[in-house]
Order: structure tokens, then sequence, then C-alpha cells
């Protein structure tokens, strides 16, 4: 009892069903690094790709679209998204040959995150398995197992340069498994999977009757010869939920808008759609103004690819990135094919003990540099870590030095 009669009350406990969730990208690490800034240092953030951070724009166009459309976005919209939104993702997908996509299979959430969840909770009953790539992206995993579900990991190991292991995924499935995720191109490797590889997990999906959700949000982000193919044209016999949106590709994080196109066995998945319709309602719809910028963005010009080409930003960066680990001798790395990460691995024979949890403490530390430690990405190694290609060349120079003080 407090001395003026209310009494304390007991501590207030987290729910269980967060006791399994982990996203150590904005953990711990990063915790420090705030406070650090708040000391007053300077601290490079490599530990997330948030193009905006870094000086990268969003084409002037969608910024217009969404300014000349303020005004029609003070009511709620259309529990899926605004028409004209999601009618540009159907056009997008037609374009690519995929047919049976109409506006209503489209869904526009607040970011590629919450469809995630919302697609996961409509899906899955208690105990259901998720096939899910290791190295992940974390969400994936945490929105498995919040919903119930079981995350079971299928190996996309460096020695096979992050390609998913086919054989093992294979040999995962059991009669409880629902859905494959495939991030492709894929966060955290950069691994870019080929027109193959994907109509082998898009043969095992429609033998087992499983779910495809693609999360394509790097869609485009590739580099040198490596080619992005979208999974959709390839899916016939069941059902496949493609994932993007505005914050990568479109440099537009903040505006917090995503879609998920549904294509395949549409007819089949009614029920299923009705449920994903019950949770779009109940949470009214997702932020408007955003989303006046997703038919200018998908529409005509695409900027990407003056980044993505020799002596533009991301590919100079990434070529920073190359160059750095290959002028190292403690450093190794599958180069990344597409999207805006580098998953860089510690050569054991150099270094038998790096733990990258205590590299990634020390140079945040010493150095202030922050990096996610791979092992936040649910795989069984420790020698890797994970950067973002996004800061200019020079600074990525000068994060292989700080990183050499601390390992050599
Ligand atoms: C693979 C992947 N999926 C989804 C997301 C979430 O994106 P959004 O900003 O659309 O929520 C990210 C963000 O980093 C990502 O890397």
């Amino acid at each position: 009892m407090r001395p003026d009669g209310i009494s304390m009350s007991a501590q207030i406990e987290t729910s269980k069903s967060l006791h399994e969730v982990r996203y150590e990208i904005r953990g711990q690490l990063a915790q420090r690094a705030h406070e650090m800034e708040r000391q007053g240092f300077e601290i490079i953030s490599l530990n997330i790709g948030n193009p905006g951070l870094f000086g990268f724009r969003t084409p002037e166009t969608m910024r217009m679209a969404m300014i000349e459309n303020l005004p029609a976005s003070e009511a709620y919209c259309h529990e899926k998204g605004i028409f004209p939104a999601r009618e540009a993702v159907v056009m997008q997908q037609q374009e690519r040959g995929v047919m049976n996509v109409t506006a209503e299979h489209v869904f526009i959430g607040n970011g590629v995150s919450e469809l995630i969840d919302l697609a996961l909770r409509a899906l899955l009953n208690t105990d259901d398995e998720v096939l899910i790539p290791s190295p992940d992206y974390p969400l994936w995993t945490a929105a498995v197992t919040l919903n119930g579900g079981k995350a079971v990991h299928y190996p996309c190991p460096p020695e096979n340069d992050f390609q998913p292991d086919l054989d093992t995924l294979a040999g995962l499935i059991t009669d409880r498994t629902r859905a494959l995720v495939i991030v492709n191109p894929n966060n955290p490797t950069g691994a870019v999977y080929t027109r193959e590889t994907l109509e082998t997990m898009v043969a095992l999906a429609e033998q087992h009757g499983l779910v495809i959700f693609s999360d394509e949000i790097y869609d485009g982000m590739v580099y040198d010869d490596a080619e992005f193919v979208p999974i959709a044209p390839l899916v016939k016999n069941t059902l496949c939920g493609t994932f993007s949106g505005l914050s990568k590709v479109y440099r537009a994080c903040g505006f917090r808008v995503g879609w998920v196109a549904f294509s395949g066995t549409n007819e089949l998945a009614e029920d299923y759609l009705h449920g994903l319709d019950l949770l779009a309602s109940l949470r009214l719809c997702s932020n408007v103004p955003g989303q006046w910028g997703v038919q200018t963005a998908l529409g005509g010009y695409q900027s990407l690819k003056e980044l993505v080409r020799p002596g533009g930003r991301l590919y100079e960066s990434r070529k920073a990135v190359i160059d750095g680990v290959a002028a190292s001798e403690y450093l190794s790395l599958v180069t990344p094919g597409g999207s805006m990460y580098a998953f860089i691995g510690a050569n054991r024979d150099k270094l038998p003990d790096f733990d990258d949890h205590e590299f990634a403490l020390e140079l945040l530390e010493s150095q202030h540099v922050l990096i996610a430690p791979g092992s936040s990405f649910n795989v069984d190694y420790n020698n890797y870590f994970r950067i973002t290609i996004l800061p200019e060349a020079q600074v990525i120079e000068d994060v292989f030095r700080r990183m050499h003080e601390v390992l050599g």
C-alpha cells in the first residue's frame, strides 16, 4: 500500500504469446546505439534498410500524387485500399502475364509488414507449420509464432550461395504444413533465385497444396546480370500471394504502403480471401494518403534502374562492399545479386572464436558502427553479420576501415 492509500499493483507482464518472438535488428544493440547518440556520438547505422535515412528520395511524382489527393484522403477508404492503387497492382500482374487477378484479389496494407500478419492470421490454426527461409526476414517467423503457427526454417546456406537447399526443403513438408514463404530478392542475403529454383519450389507447393507467400518487396532491385523472376506467372495449381510495396524500390518507407495480390487458384480460396477481408475491415483501412502514390509508382518510368546500374548510387555502394570484403583476409561474401544488403561472413580459419554479437557490440562501442548480427536471422551459425549497402560508397569504405580496427 502506498502512503496515499492507493494499492501497489503487481508487475505488469507481457503476454506469453510474445515469449518466443524476436526482432533483434531493433533490439538491445539498436537501443545502445540510441543511447550513444543521445550522448552526442555520431553512429553509422547499417542495421536497417531505410533509404530515406541515407539521402534517397521518393520519386517526385509520387509526392505530387499524394499532395494533389490529400483533400480526398480524409475519410476511411475501402478496407482493401483505394481502387486506383489496387488496379495498378492488377495491371502490373497482367504485364507479367497473370490474368486472373482483379482488384478484389488485391489488399493494400500499412506496409508489407501489416499484410504479412493479416495473411498469416487469416490462414493459420494452432500448430500449423509454415516454411520460412533461413536466414529469414524475422517478421515472417515472428508473425507465424504470434498467430499460433510453427515456423519451420528451410536452409539457404552460405555454401549453397544462400540458395534454398531444395532437397532439405522437400523433406521438411509434413501434413501440418500450410504455406511456403519465399523472399526474392532476399533480405538478408541478397540472393536472387533463378527460374529453375522457383519452378521447383512451386512444384513442391502445388504437389502438397501449400499456399505460396512470395515477398517480392525488392522486386527489380537486381545488379549486373541477375534477373528478377516474379513467381506469380509460374503458379497455376495453388494459391499464390505476391507481396510488394513502396518502401524499398520507391524509397518511401515512411508512407507505409504495401500490397498483396492473390493469383493461382483464387477460385478455391474464396473462404480464405473472405477471412482476410474481415481482418482488413477490422482495421478499417490502411493509411490513405500514401496509397495515392501507388499508381504513379507502378506506371511509367522506373527510376530504380538508374540506381542499380553501373555509376548508380546503389550499384557503387554495393561495389564498395564487395571491394571492402575482397581486400580483407578476415571476411568473405557471397556477392549479393539483389536487394540492399550484404550478409558478410567472418572466416573461421582466421577468426576461430568470432562471435557475431560480440563483434557487433565492440564495433558499436569502439567504432560507432551499428550492424545486425547474423544470428538475428534465425541461423544456427554465429560468424555472419548483415549490413545495408545504402550509405554512399566512401562511407562504406570508412566502415571497412573501422571494422578492421576491431578485427585486426
Ligand atoms: C523482406 C521484407 N519484407 C517486408 C518488409 C517490410 O516492409 P514494409 O515497409 O512494406 O512494411 C521488409 C523491410 O525491410 C523486408 O525486408
